[in-house]
């Protein structure tokens, strides 16, 4: 499982690149515009932030085809060949998709509420599909279970593709796709701090120290007892 960080703000994209297991930063448009900065100022800053290895996934915004078929070569041209061009799950993305393919530009089908959406992006050729965990939930629905609906088709019909699940405002939503076993997904900083926040964790921890410190001394540790 890959998991990236769903954010754009640099601070925080450099504290859990720091701490965590991160592959990557997903951005789309409304990340972009919480920053108030020059989308290709921030978003090179981050691709300083994560290297050339990690993914970095940025949404085209064009209503045809032709204006994402464009954007996407700006997006590979300024930020490198690990970056994703997100594309939207509708007629016009499903013909850039195509396009794309063809040219053998990287890209994921995003905007995805519906099985379908997610099965269409993965025939075009998308590397990952991003269903909106979340939103789905708050429609009334079960984002975690279309998740896997699109998990299970893409691996049935043999498709070159698996999810960046997206969307989630709790640990419960993440822990039942990574147990599911989907390729990606990508968190928001502080749904990702919330994973290993807990009071039996901190106070196992203060325990330990405690007791270790009632042994050797206060603030010895293993290195220098
Ligand atoms: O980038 C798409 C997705 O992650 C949006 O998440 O929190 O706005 O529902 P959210």
């Amino acid at each position: 499982m890959k998991l990236c960080i769903d954010d754009a703000n640099v601070e925080k994209i450099r504290r859990v690149y720091d701490l965590y297991p991160v592959d990557g930063v997903s951005t789309n448009p409304s990340i972009l515009a919480k920053t108030g900065r020059k989308p290709y100022e921030v978003l090179k800053e981050i691709r300083t932030i994560i290297g050339e290895d990690g993914e970095l996934f940025v949404q085209a915004v064009s209503p045809t085809a032709e204006g994402i078929v464009e954007e996407a070569h700006r997006i590979a041209a300024e930020l490198g060949k690990t970056t994703l061009t997100k594309i939207p799950c509708v007629p016009q993305g499903f013909k850039a998709m195509k396009q794309l393919k063809a040219e053998g530009l990287r890209f994921i089908g995003t905007a995805i509420y519906t099985p379908m959406q997610g099965l269409l992006a993965a025939k075009c050729g998308a590397e990952y599909v991003a269903p909106y965990v979340n939103r789905i939930d708050n429609m009334g629905f079960d984002g975690v279970q279309v998740s896997r609906d699109i998990h299970d088709a893409i691996v049935r019909n043999g498709l070159d593709s698996g999810l960046l699940a997206a969307s989630f405002k709790n640990s419960q939503q993440v822990l039942e796709l990574v147990k599911y076993g989907v390729k990606a997904v990508t968190v928001a900083p502080d749904v990702i701090e919330g994973l290993v926040k807990n009071a039996a964790i901190d106070a196992a921890i203060g325990q330990f120290n405690r007791d270790f410190a009632g042994l050797v001394g206060p603030g010895r540790t293993m290195a220098d007892c």
